[in-house]
């Protein structure tokens, strides 16, 4: 990681839109900022991995943070793709065990770091932000019960289905319209999230480009036919 460039102001203005700092009073987030490191990643660089230890959580300011689970064969199970606002690296400050997955920069990134001493004296002091916090464990918990139940109970064709469903809701790429909207994920990373291969992945994508409910190119792809891959989506 690399000292970051951005100015205290910008860092005080993008923590206010932090999940856990929001609705803070200017002096409070003031104090907060004063205690906050905040460091830039390049595409592709490793925060933590998962197993090490750690003694400090981290809000995104610009960029999107990858959470991942790998596995040995070098494939990975993709957990979730953070988006500035949201917080990560709690569970180990909280319970004081080894981190539960890698955290890797998806995009060039900038981060605000939180001592576990620093950020426990801040809850202290402000027991409204205890109860931001669960609701974001509680949110991951229901999306990590749902993904598992997906894995499990689903077909590939559902999970894929649910997966993009899913992306366009939350990633799209801007100015595409909401009846065709474009994604752009490999089919590598499809695979990731919804728990199969890439070369499962690309035969459902194949077989769905040549019944006209997407369409793939330049590493992007098209959902030509919403209501036919809702209707996929639910057929589990
Ligand atoms: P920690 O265990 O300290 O390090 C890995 C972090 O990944 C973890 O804290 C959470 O912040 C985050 N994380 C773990 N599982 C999920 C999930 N299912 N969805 C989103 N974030 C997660």
């Amino acid at each position: 990681m690399q000292p970051s460039k951005m100015g205290l102001e910008e860092a005080r203005h993008l923590l206010s839109n932090c999940v856990l700092f929001r609705g803070l009073k200017p002096e409070e987030r003031n104090a907060i900022v004063n205690r906050t490191r905040t460091r830039t990643l390049k595409s592709g660089e490793t925060v933590f991995s998962m197993g090490s230890p750690g003694d400090h959580m981290m809000a995104v300011l610009s960029g999107t943070i990858r959470i991942s689970v790998p596995a040995p064969d070098g494939k990975e199970l993709l957990l979730a793709i953070l988006q500035p606002g949201e917080v990560f690296g709690e569970l180990a400050v909280l319970d004081g065990k080894e981190r539960s997955a890698d955290a890797v920069a998806d995009s060039p990134c900038t981060l605000a770091i939180l001592d576990r001493r620093d950020i426990l004296s801040f809850l202290e002091q402000h027991p409204a932000a205890w109860l931001k916090l669960v609701s974001v464990l509680c949110e991951r918990l229901r999306r990590a019960d749902q993904q598992l139940a997906e894995v499990a109970l689903l077909q590939l064709p559902e999970r894929l289905a649910k997966a993009i469903l899913r992306i366009t809701t939350n990633e799209v790429k801007p100015k595409t319209s909401p009846e065709k909207p474009i994604i752009q994920f490999s089919q590598r990373e499809l695979a990731s999230m919804v728990g199969g291969t890439r070369e499962s992945v690309n035969k459902c994508l194949a077989a769905w480009q040549r019944d006209g409910i997407v369409q793939m190119s330049g590493g992007k792809i098209t959902i030509s036919n919403m209501p036919a891959l809702k209707f996929i989506s639910e057929q589990g």
